[in-house]
Formats: structure tokens, sequence, C-alpha cells
């Protein structure tokens, strides 16, 4: 599939929800995409298509979706990056703003073997917070990032300027 079939696909599953979570928020609702199976086939093959990698980090909640089959298809282990309190062993943490509000997120120390190659994958990239503290918790848990890759970047929240020095591979511009 041509990479401008593939961004059609997928804006045309993605749905606008104005207000949500909060007044003046435009939510994207991915949820069209992932109940349609050629967009979803479609998606996860192109995630999985990127690079060889060791591990694909998949961030709460909806990264998960996205990464845990892509990891699959890759023959690649999946790695949670998880919101504070919900990972069970021991953990790294990190904390991060948000378009709207902050947060911490965390990975188990031992996710990674020393020197893993690691896609980061997830739903939307957005100010850049989450994605760049994934890239640290990556990189301090001893393993190499070769790339984030997001279903869609919104390019005027200007979140690719966090992630100066990785690759970053959205599917689709907004
Ligand atoms: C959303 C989205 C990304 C992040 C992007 O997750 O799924 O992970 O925000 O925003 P940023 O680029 O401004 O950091 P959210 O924190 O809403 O979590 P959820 O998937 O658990 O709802």
């Amino acid at each position: 599939m041509s990479d401008s079939d593939l961004s059609r696909l997928i804006l045309d599953r993605i749905r606008d929800v104005p207000d949500y979570p909060q007044p003046g928020v435009v939510f994207k609702d991915i949820t069209p995409l992932l109940s349609d199976p050629e967009a979803f086939a479609a998606v996860t093959d192109a995630f999985a298509g990127l690079h060889e990698v060791d591990k694909v980090v998949g961030i709460e909640a909806r990264g998960f979706i996205l990464a845990a089959p892509a990891a699959y298809k890759a023959r690649a282990g999946f790695v949670p990056v998880r919101k504070k309190g919900k990972l069970p062993s021991e953990t790294l943490d990190e904390a991060y703003d948000l378009e709207y509000g902050s947060a911490v997120i965390e990975v188990h120390r031992d996710a990674f073997a020393p020197g893993d190659r690691v896609l980061i994958v997830d739903d939307v990239l957005a100010t850049g917070g989450t994605a760049r503290a994934t890239v640290e918790l990556v990189r301090r848990a001893g393993a190499e990032v070769v790339a984030v890759a997001v279903l869609m970047e919104l390019s005027f929240l200007k979140g690719r300027e966090r992630l100066t020095g990785v690759e970053l591979h959205p599917l689709v511009v907004v």
C-alpha cells in the first residue's frame, strides 16, 4: 500500500471529538480505525516493517493496542510503559507534562536486555511529553531507542521539537 493510500485509510477512520476530555480539546478517537480489519492490519504492518528491533514498547493505554500486534508481527518482544503504580515489580519512572495535566510513567527495570534495539509506539504525538519521557525511560533501562512511531502527529503542538535526535515516524501528520 502506498503512503498516501495508508494516510487516507487512517485519516478517514479517526474521529474528532470536540471538548473531550476538557472544553477546548479536540480528542482524536481511533476506535473507528481499530474496528476496521483492513485499516488495523495496514497500520500494524506499517509499524512492524519500520525496523528490525528486539522490543516494541507500547505506551498506556492506546499505545498498547497498536504496539502489541506490531511486536507480534515483527517477532519482537512487547514492553508496556504504564502510568505510575500499575507495574508490579521494580520500576524506573519519569514525570512529564501532558496537553492537559501531568503524569508519571514507569517501566520495569529489567524490561530490556542490555543494548536491546527498541521501537516505541503510540497513537498520537501531541506535545511530545509522553514520547520524550518514554525515550528517557528506555535509555535509562539500558536499551537503544531506534525510533518512535505514532499513528498521528499533531504538528501544531510541536511535539517533534522535544524528540531532537530521535527518529520519528508518524503514519499521518495533521
Ligand atoms: C495520550 C496519547 C499519548 C499522549 C500524547 O495519552 O495516547 O500517549 O497523550 O500526548 P503528548 O504528546 O502531549 O504527551 P493519555 O495520556 O491521554 O493516556 P491514555 O492513552 O491512557 O488515555
